[in-house]
């Protein structure tokens, strides 16, 4: 369903999952690691149907780290599979649904046919107004802040980088901030995940191994994060997110006189 034009219930814009817990899951059911990948492949689509459902704007999911390099040859390339797996299998659906795809991360080492794949279904989604749906994949956030970092020096000799600036250069800049970072599979790290972006977000950590997460659950979390009071640094009791970044731009400005 194109849920473009719904009306969100929530003020959460930008949602970001960590899909953590597959090889645990397979492990507890005496299963090879690789097992919990191609169940967890399986609710990635379910969970990008909701978060369009649910009007979010953007939805980012950490697919594949930098540090996942150093896993087994095998584990890698069951990866990619499914990767490509999904990018046949959905493309149609987020063709019709007006969903814009986008890889997030260094992609260079994957398969050509599926780099092909990639770079087809981005141009083809890339006018669309849908979900921003982002795989990250080979990815890492601290390189991303580098990445943005030497682009912008290499682009501006001499001048000085600000906030927004760097905002700029990050590898999706209108993805903007992180509203609400999911982890399942019970730890409570950020794993060099949108650094830059998290900034002031909302962390959910959850119990559940990423094969076992539900559509049901990641609308109770969305529920109960949207009652959450986000102040942003401020005193007030708003959660209106826009609100409250205009109100600390133009304090911004107020100070500078
Ligand atoms: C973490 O589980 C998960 C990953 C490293 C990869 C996430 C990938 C998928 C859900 C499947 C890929 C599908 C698509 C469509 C891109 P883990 O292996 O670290 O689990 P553990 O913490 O229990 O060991």
């Amino acid at each position: 369903m194109n849920c473009s034009t719904t009306e969100a219930s929530h003020s959460l814009k930008h949602v970001a999952i960590i899909m953590d817990g597959n090889g645990r899951w397979a492990k507890m059911r005496s299963h090879q690691r690789v097992w919990g990948h191609v169940r967890g492949s399986g609710v990635v689509a379910n969970i990008v149907e909701k978060a369009d459902d649910l009007g979010i704007d953007a939805l980012t999911m950490y697919a594949f780290s930098t540090e996942n390099w150093c896993r087994p040859q095998s584990e890698v390339k069951v990866l990619f599979a499914l990767l490509h797996k999904f990018l046949i299998k959905e493309s149609l659906r987020l063709l019709k649904n007006n969903i814009r795809f986008k890889v997030m991360g260094d992609i260079s080492n994957l398969p050509i046919q599926t780099k092909n794949l990639i770079a087809q279904l981005e141009v083809e989604t890339e006018k669309h107004s849908g979900l921003k749906l982002t795989f990250a994949f080979g990815y890492g956030g601290r390189n991303e802040i580098v990445q943005a970092t030497n682009n912008f020096i290499k682009n501006n000799p001499g001048k000085e980088l600000t906030e927004d600036a760097l905002q700029e250069y990050l590898l999706i800049p209108d993805l903007g901030d992180v509203d609400l970072l999911i982890r399942t599979g019970g730890d409570q790290r950020v794993s060099n995940f949108l650094l830059w972006q998290i900034a002031y977000a909302e962390f959910y950590f959850t119990q559940t191994k990423w094969p076992d997460f539900t559509v049901n659950e990641f609308e109770e979390i969305i529920n109960k994060v949207s009652t959450r009071e986000r102040r942003f640094g401020d005193v007030s009791t708003s959660i209106n997110l826009e609100n409250n970044i205009e109100k600390a731009k133009l304090n911004k400005g107020l100070m500078r006189g």
